[in-house]
């Protein structure tokens, strides 16, 4: 394994740790929310800094994009470190075992390492930039499924900021005609890992942050297969709007998406 990568399953398999052992007593989470429908427990923080001072201890300088503290680290750093301590927290709240920690690295803006830690399963994805992924160190790969009407995707419903509600139910619909079944799990990075290894077929969603995406994403295309945004280029990180899936269900997916694509849903 590459030593960054390494670096980076410490800093996950760490803050996994304290979300195993916070999510013993639920009971006890002090929760507070950041806006409607986003919220925020000493969980989250907790394992964000568990993260933040692991990967310091060995790259003081590189700079960090971490979804409780925001930006830090040496601005003009070519490392950018991109963190979501725990992915799928209103599902950890609840204690609904789906979550994740995710962290990504990117170099001079492309990605690089990827780590999606699933402590509730002790399922580690890994990936570095041409090496492939895996799933507990063994390879993974996209599934062999070509035909939209025998994929199972995974979305994410938005509900949160409702600017794109009516497109998305649009798509919605079309999906459930057109699939084999939709899932909502509610952790993205976890959903896009679950593409990688081929238990899911695609997956769409709008309106993310690019540490729901940046692990998951690197993942897929490790594991043969697409990601994009909804225009089918590499834009996703910028306009939260994301696409996977294997070669052939990617751009079928495009299809369903591409009559709904207007003003800020254009890509
Ligand atoms: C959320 C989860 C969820 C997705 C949301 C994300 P959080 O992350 O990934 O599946 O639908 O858009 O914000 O807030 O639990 O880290
Ligand atoms: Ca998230
Ligand atoms: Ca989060």
């Amino acid at each position: 394994m590459h030593p960054t990568l390494n670096i980076a399953v410490k800093a996950a398999r760490r803050a996994g740790q304290i979300i195993n052992r916070a999510s013993l007593d639920i009971g006890q989470l002090k929760i507070s929310t950041k806006q409607q429908n986003d919220f925020v427990t000493e969980v989250d923080k907790a394992a964000e800094a568990i993260i933040i001072d692991t990967l310091r201890e060995t790259y003081p300088k590189h700079a960090i994009l971490a979804e409780e503290t925001g930006h830090s680290g040496q601005e003009d750093s070519e490392f950018q470190w991109i963190i979501d301590p725990l992915d799928g927290t209103t599902n950890f709240i609840h204690g609904f075992p789906q979550y994740a920690v995710s962290i990504a690295m990117a170099h001079k803006g492309v990605l690089t390492h990827a780590v999606v830690y699933d402590p509730s399963r002790n399922e580690l994805f890994t990936a570095s930039k041409g090496g492939g992924a895996f799933l507990n160190d063994k390879r993974i790969r996209v599934s062999k499924r070509a035909k939209l009407d025998e994929a199972l995707l995974g979305t994410g419903f938005p509900y949160r900021v409702f600017d794109h509600v009516d497109a998305y139910l649009a798509i919605f619909k079309e999906m459930t005609k057109r699939t084999a079944g939709i899932r909502r799990p509610g952790a993205a990075s976890l959903d896009l890992a679950y593409v990688a290894s081929g238990r899911l077929d695609g997956f769409w969603e709008f309106g993310l942050s690019p540490w729901d995406m940046a692990a998951g994403a690197l993942l897929i295309s490790e594991a043969g297969g697409l990601v994009g945004d909804l225009a089918g280029e590499s834009n996703y990180l910028v306009t939260g709007n994301i696409i996977g899936g294997t070669p052939k269900v990617f751009s079928q997916i495009l299809q369903v998406i591409a009559p709904h694509r207007k003003g800020n849903l254009s890509a």
